[in-house]
C-alpha cells in the first residue's frame, strides 16, 4: 500500500487528514486528546477499524499528556481519554471494542509505575495495528474466493486501506483477487454527502493500480442492469447478531438494487464489527450529522441556506438482502447467527 493511514511516530498519531483527499496528501500530528477527538468527528480519520486504531492511540496520547500526574490522577486522566473518545461517533463498534481493550490493559496494569503503564498502553495499541493488518488479509483472502477473472464489482462509501491500517476490508476482496492474478474492475459509488467513494475509493484503487470508474450514487441502478456486474461489497460499520448490517448511507439502497437485479451483496468485515448484544440492526445507533453537509456540500451552497435536512450517516441492511458476510474467519451464510456466533467465540 503506497500510503499510511495512521501511524505512531515521534511520541504522537500521525494521520492522513481524508478530508485533504483527493486534492492534498497531508498528515497531521496529534498530541492531545481533543484534538484527536475532533478529527475523528471531523472525519479526519474514519472508517469503521481506522477509527479504532485511532482511539486506541488516542488513548496512549492521553496517558502520555498525564504521566507526571500522581498514580491515581494519571489513571482517571486515561480513563477521562477514554470517555471523550468514545463520545466521537456512535454507531462503528470498533470504536468501543478497541476501547474496552485499551480499558482493559488500564485494569490489568493499574499499581505500576505511570511510564509503564504507557508503555502497556502503547504495545496494545501496536498489536491492535498489527492485528487489523493481518486480518485485512485474511478477509481478502476469504473474499478472493468469491470473485473470477474478469470480474465487476459496485462498492460505496471507501472500506479500503484508509478505512482500516491499510489493505481494507471490502477493498481488500478486490486487492487479494488481484493478487491471485484475477482482473477485478470497480465502480465506486461516489457517496453522498461526503464523497467518501469519489474521493477516497477512487483515489486509493487509483494508487494501486486497479480499474476504478465513479459513478454517482443514483447510476448505480443503471449499473447494475447494463453493465454486467458480479457484485456488489461494500464495509460495515456494526452487524447485529442476526446479520443486519449498518454500514454507509445508501447501502440498503444499493442491496435493493442489486436483490432486483439478481446480484450478490456482500458483505466484508473484521469480527470486531460484529455487536452480538444487538438482536437486529434495529438497535444500531445511526449517527446524525449536521445539515451542513448537505446545504453546502462541495464547499459551495447547494440547497437554500435554511431548509430542513435528514442527514444520518449510516443506514441498517436487513439481513435478508445480504449474500454473505466474509470476515477473516471465513465466509458466513443466512442464517447469519449460528456463524457469527460461532466466530466470535472462537
Ligand atoms: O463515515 P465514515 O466514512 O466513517 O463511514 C465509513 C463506512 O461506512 C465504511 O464503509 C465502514 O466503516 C467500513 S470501513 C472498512
Amino acid at each position: 500500500m503506497p500510503t499510511q493511514t495512521l501511524r505512531w511516530r515521534d511520541d504522537a498519531l500521525i494521520l492522513l487528514d481524508q478530508t485533504r483527499l483527493p486534492e492534498e496528501l497531508v498528515y497531521a500530528t496529534y498530541r492531545h486528546v481533543e484534538e484527536l477527538a475532533r478529527a475523528i468527528e471531523g472525519l479526519v480519520v474514519r472508517g469503521a477499524p481506522a477509527i479504532g486504531l485511532a482511539a486506541a492511540y488516542g488513548v496512549v496520547v492521553g496517558a502520555r499528556a498525564a504521566v507526571n500526574c500522581a498514580p491515581e490522577a494519571f489513571c482517571r486522566r486515561v480513563e477521562d481519554a477514554i470517555a471523550r473518545l468514545a463520545r466521537t461517533r456512535p454507531t462503528a463498534v470498533n470504536l468501543f471494542w478497541a476501547l474496552d481493550q485499551m480499558q482493559e490493559v488500564l485494569a490489568a496494569n493499574r499499581g505500576r509505575d505511570n511510564h509503564a503503564i504507557c508503555d502497556a498502553l502503547l504495545e496494545a495499541a501496536h498489536r491492535l495495528f498489527e492485528e487489523d493488518r493481518q486480518i485485512c488479509r485474511q478477509i481478502g483472502a476469504h473474499g478472493a474466493v468469491l470473485l473470477r477473472d474478469g470480474s465487476q464489482v459496485i462498492t460505496h462509501c471507501n472500506a479500503g486501506g484508509l478505512a482500516t491500517a491499510d489493505y481494507g476490508t471490502a477493498l481488500g476482496v478486490v486487492y487479494a483477487a488481484q493478487e491471485a492474478g484475477k482482473k477485478v474492475a470497480v465502480f465506486a459509488d461516489e457517496t453522498r454527502p461526503l464523497l467518501q467513494g469519489s474521493r477516497l475509493t477512487a483515489w486509493e484503487l487509483m494508487q494501486s493500480g486497479i480499474d476504478v470508474k465513479v459513478i454517482c450514487d443514483n447510476a448505480a441502478a443503471v449499473v447494475l442492469r447494463n453493465e454486467a456486474i458480479d457484485c456488489c461489497i461494500v464495509g460495515a460499520d456494526r452487524i447485529a447478531k442476526n446479520g443486519d448490517v449498518a454500514n454507509k448511507i445508501g447501502t440498503y439502497g444499493l442491496a435493493i438494487l442489486a436483490r432486483e437485479h439478481g446480484v450478490p451483496f456482500y458483505v466484508a468485515a473484521p469480527v470486531s464489527t460484529l455487536d452480538m448484544a444487538l438482536a437486529s440492526g434495529a438497535e444500531i445507533p445511526i449517527e446524525k450529522r449536521d445539515a451542513a453537509e448537505i446545504r453546502n456540500g462541495m464547499g459551495k451552497p447547494t440547497a437554500p441556506d435554511a431548509v430542513p435536512v435528514y442527514n444520518p450517516a449510516f443506514d441498517v441492511t436487513p439481513c435478508d438482502l445480504v449474500s454473505a458476510i466474509i470476515s477473516e474467519k471465513g465466509v458466513a451464510r443466512a442464517p447469519y447467527e449460528p456463524t457469527l456466533r460461532a466466530w466470535v467465540e472462537l
